[in-house]
């Protein structure tokens, strides 16, 4: 049987859920885990019994035994470096999102993963959700005829808000939208031409001066209108709970998905209503993964020992990059700005950031 020796690197929130899930897998030889919290390597520790556990990435860098590699950083500006390195040091890579922080260094990361022939993809989860494959099946079968439009509509708990605006200063749009963005663009298969979007102040602009919520309508290549919006201010509750509501509709039909996790109550006098299994990444539940990054942790894997292309490709997620990035121009300057970027939009982009 094959196995490999796999690294997570930064194992907060989202890496203790890879490493938990590939401690459990049988296609792992040896986990390697990464992390600078010393607290929290030696928690990720006792969970997952690594056979090593280190406070510096460049020693996951550099140990020719590693194949596959986990990067779960935050913040957001280290997955460039992290992941360029693990890259040119030859090794299997999945980033979560973004790829980025500018499209150049998403440019750097797809050149080296294709000069090394090593794999690289982007951790959305969201295309390994049930509804969300249900949704690719029933298109790909044509039970919808050609679409027409599809709405995302995806709301945060605001502790994600608060946790997310402490420590970089990244929209709505660019941190929540963009798993929307990744699986609409995959169900439809087309490219998006043109971006318009709004922005809404509220409970985050005193935290990080983000938008509390943003709107976007993006125009694809063949017309069908997609129309996503991303928030992040619902009163605290379930630990990181999320809700979604996804409609689309076609010539030939309509696919209504509620991915709002209601169905699953739990009410306790201690901490009232409460809606367990209904976080982005999903979570462990005794010997089952509820949820989607389970299931995809697995997958990378198996692109890797068989040779298979991972589910979204890095080009891809440069596409969703641009596209997020169109929605912050249009909610700043209040037109639509089309794609590819223009010189001009990429200079106004520059301004903004300059600006920040
Ligand atoms: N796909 C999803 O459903 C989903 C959901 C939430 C977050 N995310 C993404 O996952 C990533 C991680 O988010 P999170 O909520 O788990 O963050 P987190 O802050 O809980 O965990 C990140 C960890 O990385 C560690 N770290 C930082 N620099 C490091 C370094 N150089 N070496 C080793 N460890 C380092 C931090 O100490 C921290 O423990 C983010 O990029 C986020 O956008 C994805």
């Amino acid at each position: 049987m094959k196995q490999v020796d796999v690294a997570v690197i930064g194992t907060g929130w989202c890496g203790g859920i890879r490493a938990e899930t590939l401690a459990k897998s049988a296609l792992v030889d040896r986990l390697h885990i990464c992390e600078i919290k010393p607290e929290r390597l030696a928690e990720v520790k006792a969970l997952t019994n690594p056979v090593t556990a280190t406070l510096d990435y460049q020693e996951i860098v550099a140990n020719p035994d590693i194949q596959v590699v986990y990067i779960s950083t935050t913040p957001e500006g280290s997955h460039y470096p992290i992941a360029r390195d693990c890259l040119k040091a030859g090794k299997h890579v999945l980033l979560e999102k973004p790829i980025a922080l500018e499209l150049a260094e998403a440019d750097d990361l797809i050149a080296i993963s294709r000069a090394k022939g090593v794999k690289f993809t982007i951790g959305y989860s969201q295309r390994f959700n049930p509804k969300i494959a249900y949704a690719k099946k029933s298109i790909s079968e044509g039970k919808l005829g050609k679409v027409v439009n599809v709405m995302v509509s995806r709301h945060l708990s605001r502790t994600l808000g608060k946790k997310i605006a402490n420590r970089v200063k990244l929209s709505p749009a660019a941190m929540e939208s963009t798993h929307d963005l990744d699986f609409v663009f995959w169900l439809l298969g087309t490219k998006p031409a043109k971006v318009y979007s709004q922005g809404a102040y509220g409970y985050m602009k005193d935290l990080n001066g983000s938008y509390d919520c943003m709107w976007s309508t993006i125009t694809m290549e063949d017309g069908t209108l997609v129309v996503v919006g991303g928030g992040w201010n619902l009163p605290p509750s379930y630990p990181n709970y999320c809700g979604t509501w996804i409609e689309i509709t076609g010539t030939e039909g309509a696919l209504i998905l509620d991915d709002t996790s209601r169905d699953n109550w739990l009410n306790t006098v201690a901490d009232g209503t409460q809606y367990p299994m209904s976080t982005m990444p999903g979570e462990h539940v005794d010997h089952m993964f509820a949820g989607q990054m389970g299931p995809e942790t697995i997958h990378f894997l198996e692109s890797v020992l068989l040779d298979r292309d991972p589910m979204v490709a890095p080009e891809h997620a440069r596409m969703v990059m641009e596209t997020y990035l169109a929605a912050d121009i249009s909610a700043e300057t209040g037109d639509p700005v089309t794609l590819p970027l223009s010189n001009l939009a990429l200079a106004k982009l520059a301004d903004m950031k300059a600006a920040q």
